[in-house]
């Protein structure tokens, strides 16, 4: 780039001819490049980056526009004797990142003095409008200790081992637009530290030992800030509603690096109306924070990726309707749900690179003609009827990341999804059961029973048990509650796709169905369970507990009703006598009793452990 120096000189000096321009090219004398430095006058740029530098090299062109002196081993700013003010006046853009620096001078009384002092180094930077000091050893900045630096625009001070930020560390930076500081050591932000930067737009603050998300009201002067990204904070486990209330203008919104924060609360979000860019990324998010994302219905682009979020449920961005694009990269997914974009009218980039994700359902998206970017690479495909889609349109899909390629079946193996697909690919099979020979079982209650279910199909086929009501069965138990009905809460899926009862009763009866489901279709066969009752006389006997025993809540059959109730009776009956004949004793020992008020509790504590015993039935008499 030529400045406008430059631009006119040729333009106008024209005739003047060659001469001139060489002398122009050549560098002046006394102010020739520094010998370990590269010069571009064109652009007044010094650049003596990766030099070993322990200083700032002698010989720097006056009214030098960049000095790169990145990457060296500089302790301090300290100019050259002689070349000091020329070389500062014009300077627009330093470049410090990657030295020793490890402190700058105080804020206040250091400006006058012009000689070697770093007070000194720093003033005379009137024109400065970039300086970068990332990746120094800066342990401490004074409060205002940049603000000379009256024209600067953009700072940055990222990865310094900074221990703390005081109150208006940046005061005087009035024309500050772009921010970044912090380190992994970052343990303190003042609460009047954003005070006098009225002009600053982006803010990126690293904070690796900070115990909580800033403050709303530490907040509140930052009005005007668009970006803000809070990068690390792998401390923080919560973000207190209405943290970012006061940043009205927020566009963009970066938490990267949050280890420890697993939720994002309803309200979390609540105030920056307008935010269009949510990155949430590296933190311990396990499902799509969709309470907190229900404040935000501009929402246009998402961001989730390194979560360990395992799926994407339908409904659960049903608050962002603007959704354009959601990046869910390194999630460790296991399923898109269908319906899950259903309601985004707009939704065209979808990014689930490097996940587990065997298929993606089409119905997923409301309506898969508007998706333009898929990254759907690394994941374990199984290219069956399913994924068809993707092959289908993958001329009109831009592939994000690796190439998409199946992971099973083994013919297809390795087939990559954006080429034409070959014939007999991309095809499912309706499951099969091996063998549907009617099942008859017979079996005494209280026993376990299996019965055998297993499927052929591709994609293998899911496997699932109704009982004689049609209840499904070998699902995870709904609630709290036992649940009741046919085998339901005793029986268990078999990893061969069998089913097993613990312990049947005489209501478990009857036909069950097993059916082999997937994406192709579904077939059934059927068992039929013939349940033995045991004879009155092995219900008297004692019955083995636990497993097989009666559990709370369970409907007790006839028949050991009867009994409990039968002996329960007979030993109530018994011990009321007893009593009563005590009693009688005792009275006619005593003579007649004046108020006899007897009152007899009969608390029996069957029921539990296999019922009929009436053992530990308890009696409680008491008398008055
Ligand atoms: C200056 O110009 C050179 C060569 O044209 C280029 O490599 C360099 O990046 C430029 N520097 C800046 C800061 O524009
Ligand atoms: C926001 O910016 C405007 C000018 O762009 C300025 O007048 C105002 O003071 C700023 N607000 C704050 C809180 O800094
Ligand atoms: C992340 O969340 C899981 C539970 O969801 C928890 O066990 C784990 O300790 C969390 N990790 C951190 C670093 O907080
Ligand atoms: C099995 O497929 C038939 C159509 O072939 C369908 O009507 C039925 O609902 C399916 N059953 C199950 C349990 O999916």
């Amino acid at each position: 780039m030529l400045s406008g120096a430059g631009a006119r000189a040729r333009a106008g000096w024209q005739p003047l001819s060659l001469l001139l321009l060489l002398l122009l090219v050549l560098p002046e004398p006394g102010l020739s490049c520094p010998s370990p430095c590269r010069c571009w006058p064109d652009n007044r740029t010094v650049e003596c980056s990766g030099r070993g530098l322990e200083s700032v090299p002698a010989g720097i062109p006056g009214g030098t526009r960049v000095l790169d002196l990145s990457r060296n081993r500089l302790r301090r700013l300290e100019w050259p004797r002689g070349s000091g003010p020329t070389v500062r006046r014009r300077l627009e853009e330093l470049d410090l990142s990657g030295n020793l620096v490890s402190e700058l001078p105080g804020g206040e009384g250091e400006e006058e003095e012009e000689e070697a002092e770093d007070g000194g180094a720093w003033s005379g930077l009137g024109q400065l409008r970039r300086l970068r000091l990332d990746r120094n050893r800066l342990r401490y900045l004074s409060p205002g200790a940049l603000g000379r630096l009256a024209a600067l625009e953009s700072l940055e001070l990222g990865s310094n081992p900074l221990p703390a930020l005081l109150d208006l560390t940046f005061r005087g930076l009035r024309r500050l637009g772009r921010l970044e500081v912090g380190g992994p050591q970052l343990g303190y932000l003042g609460p009047r530290l954003w005070e006098g930067l009225p002009a600053l737009r982006l803010l990126t603050v690293t904070g690796g030992s900070l115990p909580a998300a800033p403050s709303a009201l530490s907040l509140q002067p930052l009005a005007n800030l668009s970006a803000l990204r809070l990068l690390g904070l792998a401390r923080v486990r919560r973000l207190p509603a209405g943290t970012f209330g006061p940043l009205a203008a927020l566009r963009l919104l970066q938490l990267d690096g949050w280890s420890s924060l697993s939720e994002l609360e309803e309200g979390s979000l609540r105030g920056p109306e307008l935010l269009l860019r949510l990155s949430v990324t590296r933190c311990n998010l396990s499902s799509v924070p969709y309470r907190g994302l229900q404040s935000q219905p501009a929402l246009r682009w998402l961001d989730l990726s390194h979560n360990p979020i395992r799926v994407i449920r339908a409904g659960m961005l049903r608050h962002v309707t603007r959704l354009e694009e959601l990046r869910l990269v390194g999630a460790g997914l296991l399923a898109v749900q269908p319906e899950a974009f259903r309601g985004l009218l707009y939704f065209r980039l979808l990014d689930v690179t490097s996940n587990q994700l065997r298929s993606l359902p089409e119905k997923a998206f409301r309506s898969a003609a508007g998706l333009h970017s898929l990254g759907l690479g690394d994941n374990p495909l199984a290219c069956d009827c399913r994924l068809h889609w993707v092959a289908r349109r993958r001329r009109r899909l831009r592939f994000l990341g690796p190439a998409p390629a199946c992971r099973t079946p083994e013919a297809h193996r390795g087939l990559r999804l954006d080429r034409p697909p070959p014939p007999g690919s991309f095809l499912c099979s309706r499951p099969r059961i091996r063998d549907k020979r009617p099942q008859r079982l017979s079996v005494r209650e209280g026993r376990p029973v299996t019965f055998r279910c297993s499927a052929d199909g591709n994609p293998p086929p899911d496997i699932l048990w109704l009982n004689p009501r049609r209840q499904r069965l070998g699902a995870p138990t709904p609630g709290p509650f036992p649940l009741s009905g046919p085998a339901l809460g005793r029986s268990r899926l078999l990893p061969d796709g069998g089913l097993e009862i613990a312990s049947v009763r005489p209501q478990d009866a009857g036909i069950y169905r097993c059916v082999a489901r997937n994406a192709g279709g579904n077939d059934t066969a059927s068992a039929t369970l013939r349940v033995r009752p045991l004879s009155p006389q092995e219900l008297g006997v004692f019955r083995p507990a636990g497993r097989g025993g009666v559990r709370p809540g369970y409907p007790f059959d006839t028949q050991t009703l009867l009994v409990t109730t039968t002996m329960g009776f007979a030993s109530f009956f018994s011990v009321v006598t007893v009593c009563f004949s005590l009693l009688f004793a005792w009275s006619r020992a005593k003579g007649p009793i004046k108020h006899n008020n007897i009152q007899v509790d009969f608390v029996p504590h069957g029921g539990g452990g296999g019922g009929g015993e009436g053992e530990d039935a308890k009696y409680n008499m008491k008398m008055v």
